[in-house]
């Protein structure tokens, strides 16, 4: 699980691959890599305002957003938002029910900010892949992460969030903007830093977007400017490339995921995973005799008992404490050095996901580079999700081995918090702002 700069090179110089045949007109239906245009044009230029509302689906929470956008100079974006529960059996379900529950919450959402009157623009931040024609229709692909909800993939996704809320009768919405949470993402940090052209979440998922010159997007007319293109990232090795990479440990995931085959990259780096990438090599490490004096638990063998957070805290500054009480809950008994050796662990597949993703990101990089036609690449990343926020030295890991993957650049990285729903509105008050324009 530990790679040489080598390898971390050769992973970028595949990838750089991938974006490639994502993007081709003869390779993208058969890349795995989808690069999916999302008719973002451009990063807010500062001159946005008005009143609008934001749905975040797909991340650890589903949430709710007011965002006012004004010419204040002090504080130009204020938000008021609500988390709502999605049960597992709507995450689990059918359309129908999950976007009756997203209409429900809406409702209750606007009735509480006493706007149900009212005909808001909504942005919709949809963190799944989708195939879009325009900012306001998205067709889903297919699921990823947790979700497997029945009827929703090859369908519109605008189209049944108005349905479920024609139905109600109780209100109205004007969704004008689906995106990817990458894209929300990156489009928070550029409302505050002209220069950011990436954007990438490092969550339950992984997955990055950058702004690519139109001219290469042989999906899309027209040669002028830049369009956003949602990589879709997680699906790198889908097609057997990283084969070479894979160990046992992420094939057994695989095999108990509700995906089989699909999402391999980031079955090896995201958050969702990680706790059980441990879980598995510590029951190697026990079978073998090289932890815990050989003792094997029920707990020890059942899917989903470490979690991912047990990894930031077993590398926290209580580390060996805390690594001793989640395996004492294990009730393997563990001794100091199997603490020691059991936080090893945890750095190594912490670690190993901080490498992959310097190595796609510096990719993306080499790309933006080569597309400017500049010896040096000033750029600015945007970046959220839990494994990046909460691992303590998750982040400095991913910079620095950025910085030496790709040495002839200045990256910025800025972290957005809430940045993938605050994003969505951020596209629909630019697009907005433009329909404005062409009303005048
Ligand atoms: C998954 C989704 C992708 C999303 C990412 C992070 O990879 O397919 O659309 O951006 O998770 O949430």
């Amino acid at each position: 699980m530990r790679f040489s700069d080598e390898t971390l090179h050769d992973i970028k110089c595949r990838f750089r691959r991938e974006l490639e045949n994502g993007l081709g007109r003869d390779t993208h239906t058969t890349a795995t890599v989808k690069m999916l245009p999302t008719f973002v044009r451009s990063i807010p230029d500062g001159s946005e305002k008005g009143d609008f509302l934001a749905l975040d689906l797909g991340g650890s929470n589903f949430r709710i957003l007011r965002v006012k956008v004004t010419q204040d100079k002090k504080q130009p974006v204020q938000m008021e938002s609500l988390v709502y529960e999605t049960p597992e059996d709507i995450i689990h379900g059918s359309g129908t029910q999950l976007f009756d529950h997203v209409a429900e919450c809406l409702g209750d959402f606007m009735e509480k900010q006493k706007i149900k009157d009212k005909k808001l623009p909504v942005g919709f931040t949809f963190s799944f892949p989708c195939a879009q024609t325009k900012l306001d229709e998205a067709v889903l692909v297919t699921w990823t992460k947790k979700f497997k909800v029945s009827g929703v993939e090859g369908m519109d996704v605008v189209k049944l969030l108005n349905k479920a809320i024609k139905k109600r009768g109780d209100y109205e919405a004007d969704i004008m903007a689906v995106v990817n949470d990458t894209t929300g993402t990156m489009m928070t940090c550029g409302f505050d830093d002209q220069r950011c052209e990436v954007g990438i979440i490092i969550g339950t998922g992984t997955n990055a977007c950058y702004m690519e010159e139109l001219r290469h997007i042989d999906l899309v007319e027209g040669d002028e400017g830049r369009m956003c293109i949602n990589t879709e990232w997680g699906a790198f090795g889908d097609d057997g490339s990283l084969e070479d990479l894979r160990t046992e440990f992420d094939r057994e995931i695989d095999r108990g995921s509700l995906n089989p085959g699909k999402q391999l990259f980031e079955k090896m780096a995201s958050g969702m995973f990680m706790g059980e990438l441990v879980r598995l090599i510590l029951v190697k490490m026990a079978k073998e005799g090289l932890l815990f004096e050989g003792r094997i638990t029920p707990e020890l063998l059942t899917k989903g008992k470490i979690e991912t957070k047990h990894l930031f805290e077993a590398k926290s500054k209580e580390g060996l404490t805390k690594c001793k009480e989640i395996l004492t809950r294990l009730g393997v008994e563990p001794s100091q050095e199997d603490c020691v050796a059991v936080q090893h662990v945890c750095t190594i597949v912490s670690f190993r996901s901080a490498n992959l993703i310097a190595a796609t990101l510096g990719g993306i990089l080499t790309r933006l580079k080569d597309n400017k036609g500049v010896a040096r690449l000033r750029t600015t990343v945007g970046i959220d999700g839990s494994m990046y926020k909460m691992h303590p030295q998750y982040a400095r890991r991913l910079h620095k081995t950025v910085r030496r993957l790709v040495p002839d650049s200045d990256v910025r990285f800025l972290l957005s918090e809430s940045g993938s729903a605050k994003g969505a509105a951020m596209v629909t008050a630019v697009a907005y702002r433009l329909a404005d324009q062409t009303r005048q």
